[in-house]
């Protein structure tokens, strides 16, 4: 049996039936502010502070003081945690030209980790777009692409393979991963990159909603390989000093679309 990690998020864990499976891809699509940084952080912290688990956090959105000072926010002590060597914080500037798969890859052999989180994905793919890569590389990969998706020959096909390339390498490296993808308000995909959500093992979406006058949290496990799951919108929310609670008691389904 697929051992299960826990995120440490009751709610979200009772949803998983006990967690994610172990070596699990997991994408969070969701809009702005809808807690994807939150939930990536949590479940590195939880990771290293709850079950000892060595956890690397891959930011290319907000930088080391940034993740910090959001850690902070909730009384979560990353520097202790990092100090500890149990968690490790790497920024990317995507503005600088670099091989990001290959510095991904570099990180994760050093440190081996057991979770991981990369927030975002949606930057880092547009950052490997404007990266060069070789022409064989592009045309071979463009060939593996073609066999996963039926997606349309265009120029942002070489995007899309590089993408593939990352996450075949991180179902290598066998380490549960959370990689965080930027969806537009009133959108049907899943996805930023539309492709993604294929190839990853899990897909949960994050929804924001106003309804007359009150904000509502939402999220849906919408796909999770090897395992049973709730399938329901279920609420949560981002408290104080607690970061994201998921109820699983009430389902939102009536609300939703
Ligand atoms: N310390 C805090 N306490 C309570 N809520 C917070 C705190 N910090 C952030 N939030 C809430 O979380 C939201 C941002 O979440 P974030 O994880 O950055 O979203 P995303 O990564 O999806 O853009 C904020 O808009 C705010 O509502
Ligand atoms: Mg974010």
């Amino acid at each position: 049996m697929t051992s299960l990690v826990k995120t440490g998020i009751d709610g979200l864990d009772k949803a998983l039936g006990g967690g994610i499976p172990e070596g699990n891809i997991v994408l969070l699509s969701g809009g702005a502010g809808t807690g994807k940084s939150t939930l990536c952080l949590q479940h590195i912290i939880n990771g290293a502070a709850k079950y000892g688990e060595k956890s690397l956090y891959i930011s290319t959105e907000q930088t080391r003081e940034e993740l910090l000072r959001h850690g902070n926010s909730f009384g979560w002590e990353i520097e202790k945690l990092e100090k500890l060597g149990k968690i490790k914080i790497v920024y990317f500037d995507i503005t600088a030209h670099k091989d990001f798969i290959k510095s991904i890859d570099e990180v994760v052999r050093e440190f081996k980790p057991k979770r991981i989180a990369i927030d975002s994905l949606t930057t880092l793919t547009d950052a490997l777009l404007i990266s060069d890569i070789s022409e064989q590389t592009a045309f071979s990969l463009a060939q593996i692409a073609e066999t996963v998706t039926p997606i349309p020959r265009t120029e942002q096909v070489i995007a899309k393979t590089i993408l593939y390339q990352l996450m075949k390498n991180l179902k290598e490296y066998g380490v549960t991963t959370l990689l965080t993808s930027e969806l537009y308000e009133d959108t049907n995909r899943l996805s930023a990159d539309g492709v993604s959500e294929f190839i990853a093992d899990g897909v949960i979406l994050m929804f924001f909603v106003g309804i007359a006058g009150t904000d509502s949290r939402t999220l849906r496990i919408r796909k999770m390989r090897y395992c049973e799951h709730l399938k329901s919108y279920l609420p949560y929310e981002i408290k104080k000093g607690e970061g994201i609670v998921v109820n699983t008691e009430e389902s939102m389904d009536v609300l939703m679309k």
